[in-house]
Protein backbone atom coordinates (compact mmCIF):
# COMPACT_ATOMS: atom_id res chain seq x y z
CA UNK A 1 0.00 0.00 0.00
CA UNK A 2 1.72 3.23 -1.30
CA UNK A 3 -1.32 5.85 -0.54
CA UNK A 4 -0.50 8.86 1.66
CA UNK A 5 -2.96 11.11 1.86
CA UNK A 6 -0.62 14.09 2.45
CA UNK A 7 0.33 14.50 -1.16
CA UNK A 8 -3.12 15.18 -1.63
CA UNK A 9 -4.87 16.91 1.05
CA UNK A 10 -6.78 20.01 0.78
CA UNK A 11 -7.96 18.94 -3.25
CA UNK A 12 -10.70 19.77 -4.76
CA UNK A 13 -11.77 16.10 -3.49
CA UNK A 14 -11.32 17.06 0.69
CA UNK A 15 -13.28 20.38 -0.34
CA UNK A 16 -16.21 18.32 -1.22
CA UNK A 17 -15.91 15.51 0.99
CA UNK A 18 -15.16 18.21 4.21
CA UNK A 19 -18.11 20.24 2.85
CA UNK A 20 -20.45 16.97 2.95
CA UNK A 21 -18.55 16.06 6.51
CA UNK A 22 -19.50 19.16 8.33
CA UNK A 23 -23.27 19.22 7.38
CA UNK A 24 -23.62 16.05 8.09
CA UNK A 25 -22.04 16.58 11.78
CA UNK A 26 -23.83 19.97 12.31
CA UNK A 27 -27.27 17.89 11.45
CA UNK A 28 -26.25 14.84 13.52
CA UNK A 29 -25.08 17.32 17.09
CA UNK A 30 -28.10 19.47 16.92
CA UNK A 31 -29.88 17.10 19.01
CA UNK A 32 -28.42 16.78 22.13
CA UNK A 33 -28.46 12.66 22.84
CA UNK A 34 -24.57 11.48 22.14
CA UNK A 35 -23.24 10.14 18.90
CA UNK A 36 -20.64 7.81 17.73
CA UNK A 37 -18.30 9.41 14.63
CA UNK A 38 -16.60 5.95 12.92
CA UNK A 39 -14.19 6.15 10.17
CA UNK A 40 -13.14 2.96 8.73
CA UNK A 41 -9.81 4.74 6.81
CA UNK A 42 -8.57 8.07 9.08
CA UNK A 43 -5.78 9.08 7.75
CA UNK A 44 -3.01 11.00 9.32
CA UNK A 45 -5.99 13.38 10.98
CA UNK A 46 -3.53 16.82 10.32
CA UNK A 47 -1.55 17.91 7.48
CA UNK A 48 0.74 20.75 6.55
CA UNK A 49 0.27 22.29 3.50
CA UNK A 50 4.10 23.94 3.50
CA UNK A 51 5.37 20.44 4.03
CA UNK A 52 7.13 18.50 1.31
CA UNK A 53 4.48 16.35 0.04
CA UNK A 54 2.02 18.54 -0.60
CA UNK A 55 4.91 21.13 -2.43
CA UNK A 56 5.48 18.11 -4.78
CA UNK A 57 1.67 18.00 -5.81
CA UNK A 58 0.37 21.17 -4.77
CA UNK A 59 -3.04 20.29 -5.51
CA UNK A 60 -4.11 22.01 -2.64
CA UNK A 61 -3.69 25.09 -4.86
CA UNK A 62 -6.89 24.29 -6.65
CA UNK A 63 -8.39 23.38 -3.78
CA UNK A 64 -8.87 24.71 -0.29
CA UNK A 65 -6.26 27.36 -1.59
CA UNK A 66 -8.90 29.03 -3.88
CA UNK A 67 -11.64 28.04 -1.98
CA UNK A 68 -9.86 30.14 1.21
CA UNK A 69 -9.53 33.08 -1.17
CA UNK A 70 -13.09 33.36 -2.33
CA UNK A 71 -14.81 36.71 -1.11
CA UNK A 72 -18.23 35.17 -0.87
CA UNK A 73 -18.94 31.27 -0.32
CA UNK A 74 -22.70 29.23 0.19
CA UNK A 75 -23.25 28.30 3.92
CA UNK A 76 -21.92 25.13 4.32
CA UNK A 77 -18.62 25.90 1.87
CA UNK A 78 -18.36 28.79 4.49
CA UNK A 79 -19.05 26.72 7.84
CA UNK A 80 -16.45 24.32 6.08
CA UNK A 81 -13.86 27.04 5.46
CA UNK A 82 -14.39 28.40 9.09
CA UNK A 83 -13.07 25.10 10.55
CA UNK A 84 -9.91 24.84 8.34
CA UNK A 85 -9.27 28.00 9.21
CA UNK A 86 -10.02 27.67 13.04
CA UNK A 87 -6.26 25.92 12.83
CA UNK A 88 -4.53 28.17 11.89
CA UNK A 89 -5.93 31.24 13.69
CA UNK A 90 -2.98 31.21 16.42
CA UNK A 91 -0.60 31.76 13.61
CA UNK A 92 1.80 29.33 14.41
CA UNK A 93 0.55 26.63 11.55
CA UNK A 94 -0.38 28.61 8.91
CA UNK A 95 -0.38 25.83 5.92
CA UNK A 96 -2.42 23.33 8.88
CA UNK A 97 -4.89 21.30 6.83
CA UNK A 98 -7.47 19.19 9.24
CA UNK A 99 -8.15 15.94 8.18
CA UNK A 100 -11.62 14.33 8.37
CA UNK A 101 -10.93 13.37 12.18
CA UNK A 102 -10.01 16.66 13.27
CA UNK A 103 -12.84 18.31 11.79
CA UNK A 104 -14.97 15.77 13.29
CA UNK A 105 -13.56 16.72 16.78
CA UNK A 106 -13.54 20.24 15.88
CA UNK A 107 -17.70 20.06 15.97
CA UNK A 108 -18.37 16.66 18.04
CA UNK A 109 -18.97 17.46 21.83
CA UNK A 110 -17.75 16.26 25.10
CA UNK A 111 -20.40 13.46 24.98
CA UNK A 112 -19.36 11.92 21.31
CA UNK A 113 -17.25 9.66 20.63
CA UNK A 114 -14.53 9.19 17.66
CA UNK A 115 -13.59 5.35 16.52
CA UNK A 116 -10.77 5.72 14.25
CA UNK A 117 -9.43 3.11 12.10
CA UNK A 118 -6.20 3.04 9.95
CA UNK A 119 -3.55 0.81 9.04
CA UNK A 120 -0.53 2.87 7.51
CA UNK A 121 1.82 3.31 10.90
CA UNK A 122 3.04 6.54 9.73
CA UNK A 123 -0.46 7.57 9.40
CA UNK A 124 -1.48 5.92 13.12
CA UNK A 125 1.78 7.75 14.58
CA UNK A 126 0.26 11.14 13.61
CA UNK A 127 -2.84 10.18 14.36
CA UNK A 128 -1.97 9.17 18.05
CA UNK A 129 -0.41 13.18 17.86
CA UNK A 130 -3.14 14.72 16.68
CA UNK A 131 -5.52 13.08 19.21
CA UNK A 132 -3.28 12.50 22.20
CA UNK A 133 -5.40 13.98 25.42
CA UNK A 134 -8.43 13.81 23.54
CA UNK A 135 -10.36 11.21 25.64
CA UNK A 136 -13.28 10.93 23.43
CA UNK A 137 -11.33 9.59 20.87
CA UNK A 138 -9.91 5.57 20.17
CA UNK A 139 -7.93 4.71 17.36
CA UNK A 140 -7.90 1.29 15.67
CA UNK A 141 -4.74 0.46 14.02
CA UNK A 142 -6.63 -2.24 11.68
CA UNK A 143 -8.77 -2.57 8.42
CA UNK A 144 -11.42 -0.47 8.78
CA UNK A 145 -13.99 -2.34 6.56
CA UNK A 146 -13.37 -5.39 8.92
CA UNK A 147 -13.26 -3.24 12.14
CA UNK A 148 -16.93 -2.58 11.34
CA UNK A 149 -18.17 -5.38 12.86
CA UNK A 150 -16.85 -4.96 16.12
CA UNK A 151 -17.19 -1.61 16.17
CA UNK A 152 -21.36 -1.40 15.08
CA UNK A 153 -23.98 -0.95 16.50
CA UNK A 154 -21.92 1.59 18.57
CA UNK A 155 -23.78 1.87 21.95
CA UNK A 156 -24.99 5.24 21.86
CA UNK A 157 -27.06 3.92 19.02
CA UNK A 158 -26.95 6.93 16.79
CA UNK A 159 -23.98 8.02 14.50
CA UNK A 160 -21.91 8.58 11.16
CA UNK A 161 -19.35 6.38 9.56
CA UNK A 162 -17.36 7.59 6.68
CA UNK A 163 -15.70 5.45 4.44
CA UNK A 164 -13.00 7.01 2.49
CA UNK A 165 -10.86 4.82 1.19
CA UNK A 166 -7.55 5.38 -1.30
CA UNK A 167 -9.23 3.38 -4.13
CA UNK A 168 -5.82 2.06 -4.95
CA UNK A 169 -7.55 -1.38 -5.47
CA UNK A 170 -9.59 0.46 -8.48
CA UNK A 171 -12.77 -1.57 -8.96
CA UNK A 172 -12.12 -4.15 -6.76
CA UNK A 173 -12.54 -1.06 -3.96
CA UNK A 174 -16.38 -0.37 -5.20
CA UNK A 175 -16.98 -4.35 -4.41
CA UNK A 176 -15.37 -3.94 -0.52
CA UNK A 177 -17.20 -1.27 -0.19
CA UNK A 178 -20.65 -2.65 -1.01
CA UNK A 179 -19.38 -5.59 1.06
CA UNK A 180 -18.34 -4.00 4.33
CA UNK A 181 -22.01 -1.74 4.03
CA UNK A 182 -24.10 -3.88 3.34
CA UNK A 183 -23.04 -6.12 6.73
CA UNK A 184 -22.54 -2.60 8.65
CA UNK A 185 -26.59 -1.62 7.66
CA UNK A 186 -27.80 -5.02 9.06
CA UNK A 187 -26.10 -4.58 12.31
CA UNK A 188 -26.90 -0.51 12.17
CA UNK A 189 -29.57 0.18 10.39
CA UNK A 190 -30.35 3.70 11.74
CA UNK A 191 -26.80 4.54 11.39
CA UNK A 192 -25.75 7.49 8.97
CA UNK A 193 -23.29 6.61 6.34
CA UNK A 194 -21.12 8.61 3.77
CA UNK A 195 -18.94 7.32 1.20
CA UNK A 196 -16.05 8.90 -0.82
CA UNK A 197 -15.71 8.07 -3.98
CA UNK A 198 -13.29 8.78 -6.97
CA UNK A 199 -14.98 9.93 -10.62
CA UNK A 200 -12.71 8.88 -13.66
CA UNK A 201 -14.93 7.30 -16.14
CA UNK A 202 -18.06 7.45 -15.54
CA UNK A 203 -18.96 3.51 -15.90
CA UNK A 204 -16.75 2.56 -13.17
CA UNK A 205 -18.82 4.42 -11.08
CA UNK A 206 -22.49 3.11 -12.46
CA UNK A 207 -22.28 -0.69 -10.79
CA UNK A 208 -21.72 0.96 -7.41
CA UNK A 209 -25.14 3.16 -8.34
CA UNK A 210 -26.93 0.24 -9.26
CA UNK A 211 -25.73 -1.54 -6.04
CA UNK A 212 -27.10 1.20 -3.97
CA UNK A 213 -30.42 0.96 -5.48
CA UNK A 214 -31.13 -2.32 -5.11
CA UNK A 215 -29.51 -2.72 -1.42
CA UNK A 216 -32.38 -2.10 0.37
CA UNK A 217 -31.47 0.82 2.06
CA UNK A 218 -34.46 3.05 2.72
CA UNK A 219 -32.93 6.73 1.48
CA UNK A 220 -29.82 7.63 -0.59
CA UNK A 221 -28.38 11.19 -1.49
CA UNK A 222 -25.45 11.57 -3.63
CA UNK A 223 -23.54 14.69 -4.45
CA UNK A 224 -21.27 14.80 -7.07
CA UNK A 225 -18.62 17.28 -8.54
CA UNK A 226 -16.52 17.06 -11.62
CA UNK A 227 -13.66 19.58 -12.56
CA UNK A 228 -14.15 17.82 -16.44
CA UNK A 229 -16.05 15.42 -18.18
CA UNK A 230 -15.86 11.75 -16.59
CA UNK A 231 -13.93 10.68 -20.23
CA UNK A 232 -10.75 9.41 -18.75
CA UNK A 233 -9.59 6.54 -16.79
CA UNK A 234 -6.09 8.34 -16.10
CA UNK A 235 -7.21 11.53 -14.01
CA UNK A 236 -9.38 11.91 -11.15
CA UNK A 237 -12.00 14.03 -13.43
CA UNK A 238 -14.37 13.88 -10.15
CA UNK A 239 -15.54 12.58 -6.88
CA UNK A 240 -18.87 11.94 -5.65
CA UNK A 241 -20.04 11.52 -1.55
CA UNK A 242 -22.85 8.48 -1.26
CA UNK A 243 -25.09 9.76 1.79
CA UNK A 244 -27.65 6.72 3.08
CA UNK A 245 -30.27 7.64 5.69
CA UNK A 246 -29.16 11.04 5.26
CA UNK A 247 -30.27 14.03 7.74
CA UNK A 248 -33.17 16.25 6.93
CA UNK A 249 -32.84 18.94 4.64
CA UNK A 250 -29.31 17.92 3.60
CA UNK A 251 -29.88 18.22 -0.06
CA UNK A 252 -31.14 22.00 0.45
CA UNK A 253 -27.80 22.66 2.48
CA UNK A 254 -26.07 20.95 -0.37
CA UNK A 255 -27.69 22.21 -3.10
CA UNK A 256 -26.13 26.13 -3.17
CA UNK A 257 -22.44 24.26 -1.80
CA UNK A 258 -22.68 22.40 -5.18
CA UNK A 259 -23.91 25.00 -7.62
CA UNK A 260 -21.36 27.50 -6.72
CA UNK A 261 -18.05 24.60 -6.28
CA UNK A 262 -17.09 23.91 -9.89
CA UNK A 263 -16.60 28.04 -10.52
CA UNK A 264 -14.75 28.53 -6.54
CA UNK A 265 -13.05 25.80 -7.89
CA UNK A 266 -11.95 27.78 -11.69
CA UNK A 267 -13.75 24.75 -13.38
CA UNK A 268 -16.86 26.98 -14.22
CA UNK A 269 -16.78 26.15 -17.77
CA UNK A 270 -15.96 22.33 -17.98
CA UNK A 271 -17.16 21.01 -14.56
CA UNK A 272 -20.40 20.45 -13.32
CA UNK A 273 -22.16 19.11 -10.44
CA UNK A 274 -25.22 16.68 -9.61
CA UNK A 275 -26.84 16.49 -6.38
CA UNK A 276 -29.58 13.78 -6.70
CA UNK A 277 -31.46 11.43 -4.49
CA UNK A 278 -30.62 7.67 -5.88
CA UNK A 279 -32.95 5.94 -3.19
CA UNK A 280 -36.05 7.18 -1.30
CA UNK A 281 -36.51 10.73 0.12
CA UNK A 282 -39.00 13.54 -1.18
CA UNK A 283 -39.48 15.68 -4.04
CA UNK A 284 -35.94 16.52 -4.98
CA UNK A 285 -34.54 19.96 -4.42
CA UNK A 286 -35.39 22.44 -6.68
CA UNK A 287 -33.18 22.11 -9.55
CA UNK A 288 -32.13 19.21 -8.93
CA UNK A 289 -33.26 15.57 -10.80
CA UNK A 290 -33.28 12.29 -9.69
CA UNK A 291 -30.31 10.20 -10.73
C1 LIG B 1 -8.08 8.99 1.58
S1 LIG B 1 -7.11 8.65 2.97
C2 LIG B 1 -8.11 9.14 4.30
C3 LIG B 1 -8.27 10.62 4.42
C4 LIG B 1 -9.14 11.08 5.57
N1 LIG B 1 -10.40 10.35 5.63
C5 LIG B 1 -9.43 12.55 5.45
O1 LIG B 1 -10.40 12.93 4.75
O2 LIG B 1 -8.69 13.34 6.04
C6 LIG B 1 -7.21 6.92 3.06
C7 LIG B 1 -6.44 6.30 4.23
O3 LIG B 1 -6.83 4.94 4.35
C8 LIG B 1 -5.73 4.20 4.85
N2 LIG B 1 -6.06 2.79 4.56
C9 LIG B 1 -5.86 2.09 3.43
N3 LIG B 1 -6.40 0.85 3.53
C10 LIG B 1 -7.00 0.79 4.75
C11 LIG B 1 -7.78 -0.19 5.42
N4 LIG B 1 -8.05 -1.35 4.86
N5 LIG B 1 -8.25 0.11 6.66
C12 LIG B 1 -7.98 1.30 7.24
N6 LIG B 1 -7.26 2.28 6.65
C13 LIG B 1 -6.78 2.03 5.42
C14 LIG B 1 -4.55 4.80 4.14
O4 LIG B 1 -3.37 4.55 4.86
C15 LIG B 1 -4.92 6.28 4.11
O5 LIG B 1 -4.36 6.95 5.20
Amino acid sequence: MNYRHAFHAGNFADVLKHTVLVALLRALTRKEAPLAYIETHAGAGRYDLAGAEAAKTREHEAGIDRVLQAPRLPPAVGDYVGIVAAGRADGRSPGEYPGSPLIAARLLRPQDRLLLCEVDDTACAALRLAFAGDPRAALHRRDGYAALAALLPPRERRGLVLIDPPFEAQDAEFRAIEAALAAAFRRFPQGMYAVWYPIKLRRHVTPFHRWLRGCGMPEVLLAELLLRPADSARTLNGCGMAIINPPWQLDRTLAAALAALPGLLGAAGSGGQRLAWLVGAAAPAPGQGRG
